[in-house]
């Protein structure tokens, strides 16, 4: 049975026409699947004319807001007269956005990359770089409750454990329980076991898909030490953080780390399938001819929409203004905490937030409640996390009215929980 709401007549009958068309593991669970009509900066519009406010930004993806003039106009010149798809071709889009995206990082570590077509994608070639540096060395580690992806090797290392004999995981400080010695000893243990056989540690700067939880500094210091002393790859998954979330254009920035290799996805291009591993050369070229290769990295549309992400960057200070926001979105999101009980925690940095609600069923109401609104408009959130963790994470170019305006949505609309 497909979802259906009140007076939606041309949304309903979509759901159901779809819901009979396509497998149901495409989607994961939304109580709203809203059906979208159009979309302009940091607003959706659903197919029977109801305006939402965007709080997912597809899923961290639509950064600079949809449809931005400035990106779809350089977008469109960048790619202009080329084919979609340049397999083994070199365009001037490519050679621009592997230059300008190295040069993005700043970091003595950022000399090579490699382009892959969506995040686990990038994440697999990145963890293929380091096992073929070593390959002596089986050994992987992640951080428990980490997501990586599903597909592959990233599906190895996503999770609280995994199928692969070779992976083991490492805990990561959720909710400040965890000292560094704890950390200490969990990674002397390791070296014990399995002296000179860890190729890679993989980690998030924040655990998102776990339930948004962002650690204290000292974690991934002391993670890239220990990799350091051993030279173990240390590989930073930002595909979700990436391009401003948490206030920098790379959270390796925001956590003072500088990992060997950085995986970037998600709001690299601003909606255009694009993911990237940028990083140490002697990693990136253990990987010989056709090693990386597959039919969509790099594609012109891609690297156009890098160079257009990057040009509006630059020109509109997406960074200043996201670290702007950053502190109203908080105090907004600690008002809903004082004021709905089954609010219980909220998360966050930039614009990326987790707000904790009491239960499943009750995290669900909220985000059919915040997408019914006040009939005419309404907020749009993805189902929860983790079973009852809100994600918040609107376009960067949110402004402070669109943050009001939100906000009064809401507050009405979780009274009538
Ligand atoms: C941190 C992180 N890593 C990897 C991935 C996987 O990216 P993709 O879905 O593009 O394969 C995601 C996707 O949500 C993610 O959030």
């Amino acid at each position: 049975m497909s979802i259906a709401h009140p007076n939606e007549s041309e949304g309903n009958r979509l759901r159901a026409e779809l819901d009979a068309l396509l497998g149901r593991g495409q989607n994961t669970y939304t109580p709203t699947q809203v059906v979208v009509d159009r979309a302009s900066g940091c607003r959706l519009w659903t197919i029977d004319g109801r305006r939402l406010i965007d709080f997912a930004s597809g899923v961290l993806v639509a950064n600079l807001g949809h449809g931005h003039p400035g990106f779809e106009a350089r977008f469109e010149a960048y790619r202009k007269g080329l084919p979609h798809n340049a397999y083994n071709l070199t365009t001037r889009p490519l050679v621009e956005a592997s230059r300008r995206l190295i040069a993005s990082f700043a970091t003595a570590k950022a000399q090579k990359l490699l382009w892959a077509a969506s995040g686990s994608e990038g994440i697999q070639k990145a963890m293929w770089c380091a096992l073929h540096r070593w390959p002596e060395r089986p050994i992987m580690l992640a951080t428990r409750g980490g997501f990586h992806g599903k597909k592959g090797l990233a599906g190895d290392v996503t999770g609280e454990q995994s199928p692969n004999p070779n992976v083991r995981l490492v805990s990561f400080p959720l909710d400040n329980e965890l000292s560094p010695a704890d950390v200490e000893r969990e990674l002397a243990a390791i070296d014990a076991e399995f002296p000179d056989r860890v190729a890679l540690f993989i980690t998030e700067p924040y655990l998102g898909a776990k339930g948004s939880y962002h650690p204290p500094k000292w974690y991934h210091k002391l993670v890239q030490h220990w990799c350091e002393a051993r030279d173990v790859a240390f590989i930073f998954d930002e595909v979700q953080s990436c391009h401003g979330r948490t206030g920098n254009l790379y959270a390796f920035q925001s956590y003072e780390v500088e990992p060997d290799l950085v995986v970037l996805g998600k709001g690299l291009a601003n909606g255009v399938p694009a993911a990237a591993v940028v990083g140490r050369a002697d990693l990136i070229d253990t990987l010989d001819y056709g090693e990386a290769s597959d039919t969509y990295s790099a594609n012109p549309d891609t690297c156009a929409a890098v160079c257009a992400v990057l040009d509006v960057f630059a020109e509109e200070r997406i960074v200043d203004h996201c670290r702007a926001m950053a502190p109203i979105m908080a105090q907004r999101l600690r008002g809903l905490m004082d004021r709905f009980p089954f609010v219980r925690a909220v998360r966050g940095e930039g614009l990326v937030y987790g707000v904790e609600i009491s239960d499943a069923d009750t995290a669900n109401r909220c985000v059919l409640e915040a997408y019914c609104g006040d009939g005419t408009a309404g907020v749009h959130f993805l189902g929860p996390l983790a079973q009852k963790v809100l994600r918040v994470s609107p376009p960067l170019v949110i402004t402070e009215p669109e943050l009001d305006e939100a906000f009064a949505l809401l507050e009405a609309a979780w009274a009538r929980i």
